[in-house]
């Protein structure tokens, strides 16, 4: 148990799995989603991975994924040398500024799409998918991410498209390549897995979002954010997201969730990352401990 989230978690107990190791895991934990009951398939993950329980600030999976740590290496174009957001972020990024929302309430937090933000403007996830986006305001972080040319292609799943989010895109029209799905996460997911970044807030329901975690990880989508993690028993349907944070933390991947309760906030739902990758963990943690572990 790590108390305090401005230090890194603590080295693992076990050996780091490998890359190939972290890839056989992935696809046995998304055999294992496919037509399982939720009761037995969670506790089945729960006894692989014992931090999984617990309710961490931090958290992380048994093995800390790959061995590519980039000490040393140079950065990727765009990106500043410590890996960390560009220039875009030095103000914190205000989804309210594409306002007015008719129903904020359904909407992520404010200080969460701002750590999806500054890692989407680190400039290493050049096609970007979105499930679910309601008004767009959670979008605003991807199209604004593209809009300063951190990302290269936005695409967003969204079968009930609102007038808010039709708002969005026209106001960052024609500075971004975007493209709608207007069909369900499983048609896009299901023909197209050659994601750098998902974020996944769509149907919470566990049939939908198994599936949608069990594509992700057969297409080995290097990094991930998911939203209402921890909001299972505080809203109906929403028992799904719990479950992809299981699955990725069973599968070897890195992982973070802000899950705080904060009063005037609904921060408690949680707010998950998951990567592959060591070096995208690094983005991540370091925009997390800006936006996560301050007053917003
Ligand atoms: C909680 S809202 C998204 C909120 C938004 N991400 C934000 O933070 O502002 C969920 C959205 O998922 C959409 N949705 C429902 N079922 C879906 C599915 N199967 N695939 C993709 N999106 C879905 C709904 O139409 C709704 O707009």
């Amino acid at each position: 148990m790590n108390d305090d989230p401005n230090r890194p978690p603590s080295p693992p107990a076990t050996r780091p799995l490998t890359a190939t190791e972290i890839e056989a895991l992935a696809v046995r934990v998304a055999e294992a989603l496919e037509g399982a009951p939720l009761g037995p398939a969670l506790h089945v993950l729960a006894t692989r991975v014992p931090q999984l329980l617990h309710d961490g600030h931090v958290v992380r999976a048994i093995g800390p994924g790959v061995r590519t740590a980039r000490a040393g290496a140079a950065a990727a174009p765009g990106e500043r040398s410590d890996g960390s957001a560009g220039a875009t972020d030095a103000v914190p990024f205000d989804p309210d500024a594409y306002g007015p929302w008719e129903a904020p309430v359904y909407s992520a937090d404010t200080r969460h799409i701002r750590w999806l933000h500054e890692v989407l403007t680190a400039g290493r996830f050049r096609r970007v998918l979105e499930i679910g986006c309601f008004e767009g305001r959670s979008t605003t972080a991807l199209l604004d991410a593209g809009r300063a040319g951190r990302v290269d292609e936005v695409h967003l799943c969204e079968p009930n498209p609102r007038a808010g989010l039709q708002r969005v895109l026209t106001r960052f029209e024609p500075g971004v390549r975007v493209t709608l799905h207007c069909e369900p996460s499983e048609a896009v997911l299901g023909r197209d897995g050659r994601w750098d970044l998902v974020y996944v807030d769509g149907d919470h329901t566990v049939a939908t979002v198994r599936a949608e975690t069990a594509l992700l990880l057969r297409a080995g989508v290097p990094a991930v954010f998911a939203h209402d993690t921890s909001a299972h028993g505080r809203h109906a349907h929403c028992e799904g997201p719990q479950f992809l944070k299981a699955a990725f933390q069973a599968a070897g991947y890195w992982t973070l969730e802000d899950s705080l309760f904060r009063p005037g906030e609904q921060t408690d739902r949680g707010m998950f990352f998951a990567t592959s990758r060591v070096d995208l963990y690094e983005i991540a943690l370091r925009a997390y401990r800006r936006h996560c572990t301050a007053p917003v």
